[in-house]
């Protein structure tokens, strides 16, 4: 049993704000009779909710990724009048919400949906979804320092949990480095905060992967549906995720993806993955497949160098064991292809 207003909101009838307003006004009826109690509960598998005495719920759920470009924001209005998500999805008349937040500064890959349900899965933390950015940061950071973010760092709202860290790209002359980094929660500007705590702050950031979906060659501004395998894929991956905690039943996903009207194959059992940090090896869903991660593909384009901090040398800057990448290997990750080694 949920609140009408949440239900309504969520069914994508208009903003919870005005959910209510159009409750009290008297203008919703649960199983043909008018409510007007704001803390009235119903249960949308069983209740007939209506408004003006239309059926709620019939809305067809969508699923995009979108690119989202820097400078805009992630929220359906900006009183200061600065873009947002909405201004590039023309031609979708359905109200769609993003899955979690990328910063006004940040780039890359948003999930936008109008099921509430499948929103709500994949940002609970209790499931970790695992989300990798490249983080373009001042400097280089040594080896040892990117342990401590591999370890976790303590922020000011507490310890951050182990997260993926490799070199993706260094600047020869040092002044700047792309990191590739992937964690599995969702706290409020995070990736930036855990590069300043290490004294690097973020320059530029962008998110390449959500769970199993990866935004590959998306250009910038652009968006698509999500096909129904790369759906099931990040359903499973939230039940990858929270395996060890059992939160979320293959059976609680399923039935999710088939009221979502999404045509998902039935209960399918699945195997968790080698490793969680292989994330190169593991296999994609949908459209992602010929679309490699850039990690470990070639040789480094720059320095070879063990340790890449001008007068080190103890070789702890490899954090990940597999090499680092390059911007060959990212443009060629944007381009769907495998890169070619490096002639250098
Ligand atoms: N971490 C950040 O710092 N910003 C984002 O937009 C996403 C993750």
């Amino acid at each position: 049993m949920e609140r009408l207003q949440k239900i309504m909101a969520e069914a994508g009838v208009a903003s919870r704000r005005k959910c209510e307003e159009l409750i009290l006004s008297g203008k919703v009826q649960v199983n043909g009779e008018t409510v007007t109690e704001l803390g009235t509960k119903a249960d949308p598998e069983v209740d007939e909710i209506s408004v003006d005495g239309k059926p709620i719920g019939v809305e067809k759920k969508m699923y995009l990724v979108f690119n989202k470009p820097k400078g805009v924001i992630t929220s359906a209005s900006d009183p200061q009048g600065r873009k947002i998500v909405t201004d590039y999805l023309k031609g979708i008349t359905e109200r769609l919400y993003p899955v979690g937040r990328l910063d006004y500064d940040t780039e890359g890959l948003l999930l936008l949906t109008n099921d509430g349900h499948f929103a709500h899965l994949l940002t609970h933390p209790k499931h970790h979804v695992p989300k990798t950015y490249h983080a373009t940061v001042k400097g280089v950071p040594h080896g040892s320092e990117l342990d401590k973010l591999k370890k976790g760092v303590m922020l000011e709202d507490g310890m951050t949990a182990p997260a993926e860290v490799e070199y993706h790209d260094i600047d020869p002359e040092g002044k700047e480095s792309t990191i590739s980094i992937t964690i599995h929660e969702g706290r409020n500007r995070q990736v930036r905060r855990m590069f300043e705590a290490i004294n690097h702050p973020v320059i530029k950031l962008k998110r390449i992967s959500f769970g199993e979906l990866y935004l590959g060659n998306l250009k910038r501004g652009l968006y698509r549906s999500l096909t129904k395998e790369e759906i099931e894929g990040l359903l499973k991956q939230v039940r990858l995720s929270s395996k060890s905690s059992k939160q979320v039943t293959a059976s609680e996903t399923s039935e999710l993806t088939s009221a979502s009207n999404a045509p998902i194959k039935s209960k399918e059992t699945w195997r968790p993955k080698a490793k969680a940090n292989n994330r190169s090896k593991a296999p994609r869903s949908g459209r992602d497949e010929q679309e490699k991660p850039v990690e470990g593909q070639g040789k480094p384009k720059r320095s070879s160098r063990s340790d890449h901090r001008p007068g080190k040398s103890n070789g702890q800057n490899r954090t990940g064991g597999q090499g680092r990448g390059n911007k060959r290997n990212d443009r060629a990750n944007k381009q769907g292809r495998s890169a070619k080694p490096s002639k250098r």
